[in-house]
C-alpha cells in the first residue's frame, strides 16, 4: 500500500508548466483552485519554482528541495534529498503535496497516489513540462470543465 502523495500542476495541451521560471498564462480561477487546494498542507517544490514564488505562501508549510546544502530563504524548509523532505512533511501532514515543477514532478511520480490537474486546452511555448503518465494506471475521480481549463482528480488504481 502506497502512502499518500498528492501532486496538483496546471498544465498545457503541449504538457508546458513554465517558461523563465514563470507561468505563461494567467488563470485566476486555477490560481483559487491551488489555493482551496493546498491550504493547510505540507508542500514540496524544487528550488526554481521555490524562487518563482514572491514569498512562502501562507498557511501552509513550505517546503524546498535543491542540492545545495546551503540554501537559505524566509519561510521555506530546505532539504537536499526529496525523500526526506517527504518524510519530514509526513510528520505533520498525511498528505503532503508536491507543487512543481518539472524537474520534481518527474522525481515524485513514482510514490504519488492522488494528482490534481488542471489541463489547459491551448498550447504554450515554453521550457518546463509535465512528465508523461500512462492515463491507464489512473482513475478519474472528479472532472470539472470552466472555460479553457479543465479540472481533474486522479487516484492511483
Ligand atoms: N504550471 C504549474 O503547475 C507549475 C508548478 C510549479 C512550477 N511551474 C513552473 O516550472 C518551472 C520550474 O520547473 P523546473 O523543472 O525548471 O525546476 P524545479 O523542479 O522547480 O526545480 C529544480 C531544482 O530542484 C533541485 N533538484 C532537482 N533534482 C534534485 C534532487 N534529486 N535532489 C535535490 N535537489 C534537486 C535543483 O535545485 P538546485 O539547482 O538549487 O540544486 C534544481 O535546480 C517554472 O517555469 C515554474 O513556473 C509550473
Amino acid at each position: 500500500m502506497m502512502q499518500p502523495l498528492a501532486l496538483i500542476v496546471a498544465h498545457a495541451q503541449n504538457r508546458v508548466i513554465g517558461a523563465d521560471n514563470d507561468m505563461p498564462w494567467h488563470y485566476p480561477e486555477d490560481l483559487k483552485h491551488f489555493k482551496r487546494t493546498t491550504l493547510g498542507h505540507a508542500m514540496i517544490m524544487g528550488r526554481l519554482s521555490c524562487e518563482a514564488l514572491p514569498k512562502a505562501l501562507p498557511k501552509r508549510r513550505n517546503i524546498v528541495v535543491t542540492r545545495n546544502a546551503n540554501y537559505q530563504r524566509e519561510g521555506f524548509e530546505v532539504f537536499t534529498d526529496l525523500d526526506q523532505a517527504i518524510a519530514a512533511a509526513r510528520e505533520t501532514d498525511e498528505e503532503p503535496f508536491i507543487i512543481g515543477g518539472g524537474q520534481i514532478y518527474g522525481l515524485a511520480l513514482p510514490q504519488i497516489t492522488k494528482m490534481y490537474i488542471t489541463e489547459i486546452q491551448k498550447s504554450f511555448d515554453g521550457d518546463a513540462y509535465f512528465p508523461e503518465y500512462n492515463e491507464a494506471e489512473w482513475n478519474e475521480t472528479e472532472r470539472r470543465e470552466e472555460g479553457d481549463l479543465v479540472f481533474r482528480c486522479l487516484e492511483r488504481v
